[in-house]
């Protein structure tokens, strides 16, 4: 367990009942990334459109997520992730979505805090804004720059092996 609180200039909360998240209750890893470090400054999360990040959050989508919330986001016994509805509106900023990831929200949805790092749930908010098929119009976590080049998602997409970016293991 982490004993330096970092501190940040955006407000995190829980979704649910409005408390301040801990951000020094998180684990050792890749809790001051430039990434981690830009969100925090921020409130915009960097990794939304870079594709060395997507890869890796789809990895953990896929172990951490998809079994309550469906390969594609589509909804199981968690509601669906890739559509234009939200149970918690505050999920359509970067600071909202990763708010219910750490800190979670109602029933088997707990909070991520001990078990993903920062820097992984700033990868599986990138790849849960990737599986999004709604009118980009109500995408109010892209840009106007973002929104112009926006593709929704499709089944069976590939990605190079370890593309250049923020969150390249070759550092590129
Ligand atoms: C709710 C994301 C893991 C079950 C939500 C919401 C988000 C989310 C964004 C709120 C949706 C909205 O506002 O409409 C994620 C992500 C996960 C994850 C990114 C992995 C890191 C899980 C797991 C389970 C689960 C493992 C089941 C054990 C649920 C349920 C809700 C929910 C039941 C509804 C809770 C409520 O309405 O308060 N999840 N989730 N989730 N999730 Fe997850
Ligand atoms: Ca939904």
């Amino acid at each position: 367990r982490a004993t330096t609180a970092q501190s940040s200039a955006v407000d995190l909360r829980n979704v649910v009942t409005g408390e301040t998240l801990d951000l020094g209750d998180v684990l050792p890893e890749g809790k001051d990334t430039p990434g981690v470090k830009q969100f925090l400054s921020t409130g915009h999360n960097p990794y939304i459109t870079d594709a060395s990040c997507l890869k890796q959050g789809e990895q953990t989508f896929l172990a951490a997520c998809s079994g309550c919330h469906g390969h594609i986001g589509e909804g199981k016994i968690g509601p669906g992730l890739n559509d234009n509805y939200w149970t918690y509106p505050q999920n359509t900023t970067d600071v909202g979505l990763f708010s219910t990831i750490f800190g979670g929200a109602n029933g088997q949805m707990g909070p991520h805090n001990q078990s993903l790092t920062l820097d992984d749930m700033l990868q599986v908010t990138a790849w849960v804004r990737h599986l999004y098929t709604g009118p980009v119009g109500d995408a109010e976590w892209l840009n106007d720059g973002q929104k112009k080049t926006y593709t929704p998602y499709k089944l069976g997409e590939t990605f190079p092996d370890d593309p250049p970016g923020m969150c390249a293991k070759s550092g590129k």
